[in-house]
C-alpha cells in the first residue's frame, strides 16, 4: 500500500488505491456491523473517516491512541467528507488510556485548560489549528519580503549590545566546570538579543532593504497577556527612507499581505478560531483589512486621552509613556481599527531614534502600530543618521565607546534610513482574537515558567 498523509487521502486524488495511513484517533463510533474512526495526523483539521467491519474493533482503539490503517480509499456517501478509508487492517501502535488522558472525546476544551498540558496540547483541534496557522503566517511574512526585494539576514542571537537600552537582558555564560572565575566567556558581557535592529542597520548600509525573523528575548517581569520572555520578531530595515510615511506604508502592506495569505491558505483552521474559539472576531479582521490605517501624532493621542471621560490608572500628561489601557482606548476611539501613533517624546525613545528638530516639542521620528485587542503590535523609527547628533546623544549616555562601530556607520556613507519590528505572537493574537499570548506560541517562556 502507498503511505499517505491524511490531507493527501482527503484530496481524493487516490480514490480506489490501496493505502496506509498513520495517525491518532480522534473519535470511535462502534455500531452493530461496523466501527467508524476519525484519524488525524496534523496535516489538516479535517480527520479521515475510517470504516471497518465490527471484527476489526479493538478496546485499545480509544481517543488519542496512535494507529496504522490499511485499506482502500472510497468516495464517501456523506457530504461532510469527500473520501473515506475502508479498512482491512487496523493496528494500534500506541495505546492511550482515556481515563488518564487530559482531553476527553467530544469535549471542547478551552485554551486556558489545554495550556496546562504544553506537552500534549498539540493533540487538540484548537492548538493544532494554531500551529498550522503559525507556520503558514511565517511563510506569508517571508513571501511578502521576498516579493518586495528584501534580503533576509540572520542576525545573531548572542550579542554584546542592548539595542533598546531598557536593561531587560538575559546574560549568557557557560555552565559547568569550564567556567573560569572573573572571566567572561566572550571576554565581554554577552546577552540574548532583544532586537536584531542594530545588526540589520549594519547590513542595510550596503543592501538597502533587509529583514530578519527570529527569536528575541526580554527579561520582562510582567505576567501580562501580551509579554513573553522569548518571542519572535519580524524586523525590517530600509535605507533611503526619509519619512515616517515610507515606514507606515511597509508596515501596513506587510500586515495586510500576510493576513490575506493566512485567510486564503488556512480557511478551515482560521474558521475554527473565528467560529468557535473567538466567535465574532472575523468581523474585526474584515474591518482591519478594509481600513486604511489612520495616523495620529503622540501629541494628538495624548489630547484624545485627556478629553475622554475614561478613568485611566496611569497618567496621560505629555511626556508619559502610553500604557496598554491607553493604547486600547486609542484603538477603540479610531473605530476599533489599527492606528499608527507617531512622533513620540524624544526622551522616551532609545538612542537610535531620529531627532525631529523642526517640532515645537522635542520629539523623535518614531512610530508604533496599535491594533484591536492587543495594543502595540509594531514599533519603529527613522534612525539618527547625522553623526554629530548621534555622537552627542551617545556621549550623553556614556555609550560612545560601546557604539563606536555604530557611529562608523554614520561616518562611512551614512544615509537616511529606518525600520520597525513586529511582535509575531501579538500578530497572531490580533488576527485570531486570542486574548493570551501564551496560547499562540508552542512553548511559552515567561517569568517563573520554563516548562519542557
Ligand atoms: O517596540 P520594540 O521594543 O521595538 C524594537 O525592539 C525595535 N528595535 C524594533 C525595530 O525597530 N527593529 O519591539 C517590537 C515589537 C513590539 O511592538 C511588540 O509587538 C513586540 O515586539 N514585543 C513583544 N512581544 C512579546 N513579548 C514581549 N516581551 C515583547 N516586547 C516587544
Ligand atoms: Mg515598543
Amino acid at each position: 500500500p502507498t503511505k499517505l498523509r491524511v490531507s493527501q487521502a482527503l484530496s481524493g486524488a487516490d480514490l480506489g488505491a490501496n493505502v496506509k495511513v498513520q495517525g491518532w484517533v480522534r473519535s470511535v463510533r462502534p455500531q452493530k456491523a461496523n466501527v467508524f474512526l476519525h484519524v488525524n495526523d496534523g496535516s489538516s483539521l479535517q480527520p479521515l473517516q475510517v470504516v471497518a467491519g465490527a471484527e476489526l474493533n479493538d478496546p485499545l482503539l480509544t481517543f488519542g491512541s496512535a494507529v496504522e490503517v490499511t485499506g482502500s480509499l472510497k468516495k464517501s456517501p456523506h457530504k461532510k467528507q469527500p473520501v473515506e478509508l475502508e479498512a482491512d487492517q487496523i493496528t494500534v501502535i500506541g495505546e492511550c488510556n482515556p481515563v488518564d488522558f487530559p482531553f476527553k472525546i467530544k469535549e471542547r476544551h478551552g485554551l486556558e485548560y489545554i495550556r496546562q498540558f504544553p506537552h500534549l496540547r498539540c493533540r487538540t483541534n484548537a492548538f493544532s489549528s494554531l500551529l498550522r496557522i503559525r507556520s503558514e503566517a511565517t511563510t506569508a511574512v517571508h513571501s511578502y519580503f521576498r516579493e518586495n526585494d528584501f534580503v533576509q539576514i540572520h542576525t545573531p542571537i548572542i550579542t554584546s549590545n542592548d539595542c533598546e537600552g531598557a536593561g531587560e537582558l538575559f546574560q549568557v555564560e557557560p555552565s559547568g566546570p569550564e567556567i573560569v572565575e572573573d572571566e567572561y566567556f566572550f571576554s565581554v558581557p554577552a546577552f540574548l538579543t532583544v532586537s536584531g535592529q542594530l545588526h540589520l542597520e549594519v547590513i542595510s548600509g550596503a543592501f538597502s532593504r533587509v529583514y530578519t525573523f527570529g527569536p528575541t528575548f526580554r527579561a520582562e517581569n510582567s505576567q501580562s497577556r501580551r509579554h513573553l520572555a522569548e518571542f519572535y520578531m519580524v524586523e525590517a530595515e530600509i535605507s533611503f527612507t526619509e519619512s515616517i510615511e515610507d515606514l507606515t506604508k511597509v508596515m501596513e502592506d506587510m500586515f495586510k499581505s500576510a493576513t490575506e495569505h493566512v485567510l486564503a491558505h488556512c480557511v478551515e483552521d482560521v474558521d475554527l478560531f473565528h467560529k468557535h474559539v473567538t466567535p465574532g472576531h472575523r468581523d474585526t479582521v474584515d474591518a482591519m483589512m478594509k481600513s486604511s490605517f489612520p495616523v495620529i501624532t503622540y501629541t494628538e493621542a495624548v489630547d484624545i486621552l485627556n478629553r475622554s471621560s475614561e478613568k485611566f490608572t496611569f497618567p496621560t500628561d505629555w511626556g508619559c509613556d502610553l500604557k496598554t489601557e491607553h493604547e486600547k482606548y486609542l484603538v477603540k476611539h479610531c473605530g476599533n481599527a489599527p492606528v499608527f501613533v507617531t512622533d513620540y517624546p524624544y526622551d522616551l525613545k532609545p538612542f537610535y531614534a531620529r531627532d525631529n528638530q523642526d517640532h515645537p516639542e522635542r520629539t523623535a521620528a518614531a512610530v508604533d502600530l496599535l491594533v484591536p485587542g492587543v495594543g502595540e503590535l509594531c514599533g519603529g523609527s527613522l534612525r539618527e543618521e547625522r553623526l554629530d547628533l548621534l555622537s552627542a546623544r551617545l556621549e550623553e549616555a556614556g555609550l560612545e565607546d560601546t557604539y563606536s562601530w555604530y557611529l562608523d556607520l554614520r561616518r562611512f556613507g551614512s544615509v537616511p534610513h529606518g525600520g520597525f519590528g513586529l511582535g509575531f505572537e501579538r500578530y497572531l493574537q490580533c488576527i485570531l482574537g486570542v486574548d493570551n499570548i501564551k496560547d499562540v506560541i508552542p512553548f511559552p517562556r515567561f517569568s517563573h515558567s520554563c516548562l519542557l
